[in-house]
């Protein structure tokens, strides 16, 4: 009777006094951290569990931990290791600290995880291939970081990856063909590294699923790979700053969900294709390439079109006569080209036009008066061309003549130049409406009359 009293008395002191296994193994985590801005105060050794200290999340009936959330916490140190001992564990999120180690192959201990935010910490090496044991992971973050070597190929054996990103890093090879197999994959980004080939193979049809591929500033050489084609629920494709060389693929017309596409700052030659034109593109960048031929018209029937970049290209003809009036076109950039005709006169149409840069191209006429009823306009280039006639008299806001200290309306405007054409008539009296204005270019025109004084008083110019 003596002996079970004082067990039963052991036990109670021990329970009252004491931290249970989980808070003692993140209790070694914290000693292996450097905690400079003493994140972790609240993680007290007396309580008995660690659910309520900060970054930590436990289960409601079990009291285990199952996330550990420590972003922007300003801890340094290497990976703890010690997180992998929790068993319930299935979130981990150090995002955006100073965790400075190489990652090892025990993370594949953290046998729970679905969900590993590393990004934005100092860690080097290579990436552990055995990540991919994690069966459950669906997020995998480890961007911004200095990982090198390659992207191993053994992690064509996710089972429920939706999401990695394994840009800003310093990983170099290829991107292995393997990362096709991942058919739950829905978001693959790569960009910001120095790899260099893409894989062409049959497996990468099984992406069926990816809504989001970033390939962008890598050294990928060769021509956009075909399967591009293939992946049916693509939204968003990125390529920019490449060495792409060839034509784009024709075969986008299966990309029914495809709205942004950028392949700007490649080698690109050949046209744009009908078929790409013709999908509900949001945003279209092409700018820096090789590209010749004309802007098919089907882009001016995209209801969603605010962003076209096609400017150091060797395109031609004229702009799709509608471009504007069925979309809330916002930046239109098609400088350095060999464009020609008039400028579409409903740019503006749905009133959102901040950027209209059409410089170094051969486009002539008049420029519509419509932009002058523009109030969105932030800046507007049109120098080295041939527009003709006068600068309209809405351009500058005002009524038929000038009438002396009235407003300029567009008070947003920030750039005008007009350099470089065969513009003529004179410039009007009260530009000071103009608060943004801190570029004004109207060189080499057959303007005539005065400069008016309000230039004087622009705030920037
Ligand atoms: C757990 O409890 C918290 C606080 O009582 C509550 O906000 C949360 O919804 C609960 N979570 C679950 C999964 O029951
Ligand atoms: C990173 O963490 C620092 C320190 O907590 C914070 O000031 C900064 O806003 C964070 N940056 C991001 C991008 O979250
Ligand atoms: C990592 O950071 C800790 C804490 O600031 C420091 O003591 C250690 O030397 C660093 N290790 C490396 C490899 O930079
Ligand atoms: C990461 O790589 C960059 C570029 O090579 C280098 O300047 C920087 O010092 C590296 N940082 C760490 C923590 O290794
Ligand atoms: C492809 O995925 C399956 C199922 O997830 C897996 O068994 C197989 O090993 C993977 N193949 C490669 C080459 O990664
Ligand atoms: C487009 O989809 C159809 C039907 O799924 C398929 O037969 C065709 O090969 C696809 N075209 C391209 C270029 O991928
Ligand atoms: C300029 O704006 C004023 C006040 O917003 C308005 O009354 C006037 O009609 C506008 N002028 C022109 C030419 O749009």
């Amino acid at each position: 009777m003596f002996f079970y009293r004082s067990v039963l008395f052991l036990s109670l002191l021990f329970t009252a006094h004491s931290l249970n296994q989980d808070g003692l193994f993140l209790q070694r985590v914290k000693l292996g951290l450097s905690d400079p801005a003493h994140s972790l105060s609240s993680w007290n050794e007396r309580d008995d569990t660690p659910c309520n200290w900060y970054g930590i999340t436990c289960d409601n009936s079990t009291h285990r931990v199952n996330s550990v959330d420590l972003s922007s916490s300003e801890l340094m140190g290497p990976f703890p290791n010690f997180l992998c001992r929790l068993p319930f564990l299935t979130s981990i999120n150090l995002m955006n600290n100073s965790i400075n180690s190489s990652l090892t192959d025990d993370i594949a201990t953290c046998k729970n995880l679905e969900s590993l935010d590393l990004s934005a910490n100092l860690l080097v090496g290579s990436i552990p291939a055995s990540l991919s044991e994690l069966s459950n992971l669906k997020l995998l973050n480890l961007a911004s970081n200095n990982f090198s070597g390659a992207i191993p190929a053994k992690f064509g054996q996710f089972q429920k990856l939706e999401w990695i990103s394994l840009a800003g890093n310093l990983l170099t090879g290829s991107i292995p063909s393997e990362l096709g197999n991942i058919s739950t994959l829905q978001h693959l980004l790569v960009g910001y590294n120095p790899l260099c080939t893409t894989s062409d193979t049959e497996s990468v049809r099984k992406l069926t699923r990816l809504s989001n591929l970033d390939f962008s500033l890598n050294r990928l050489t060769g021509s956009i790979p075909s399967w591009l084609t293939g992946l049916k629920n693509i939204e968003q494709i990125e390529l920019y700053e490449n060495s792409l060389s060839g034509e784009l693929p024709l075969g986008f017309s299966n990309l029914t969900m495809l709205r942004r596409f950028d392949a700007s700052t490649n080698q690109l030659t050949g046209t744009i294709p009908i078929q790409l034109a013709q999908l509900e593109l949001e945003s279209l960048n092409l700018f820096e390439n090789r590209l010749v031929g004309t802007l098919p018209e089907g882009i001016a029937k995209s209801p969603n079109l605010y962003e076209l970049k096609l400017f150091n290209n060797e395109l031609t003809g004229e702009l799709p006569s509608q471009l504007g009036l069925n979309s809330p076109l916002k930046w239109l950039d098609v400088s350095y080209n060999g464009f020609s005709g008039n400028i579409p006169g409903n740019l503006c149409a749905k009133g959102e036009l901040e950027d209209l840069i059409l410089i170094y191209n051969s486009f002539s006429g008049q420029i519509p008066e419509s932009l002058g009823k523009c109030d969105s306009l932030g800046r507007v280039r049109l120098r080295n061309n041939r527009f003709t006639g006068i600068v309209p008299e809405q351009f500058w806001g005002l009524p038929q003549v000038p009438i002396p200290g009235s407003l300029v309306n567009l008070s947003t405007l920030s750039m005008l130049v007009l350099e470089d054409n065969e513009l003529s008539g004179g410039l009007p009296d009260g530009i000071q409406g103009w608060k943004s204005l801190n570029e004004l270019n109207l060189a080499n025109n057959k303007l005539s009359g005065q400069i008016p004084d309000e230039i004087g008083s622009l705030q920037s110019a």
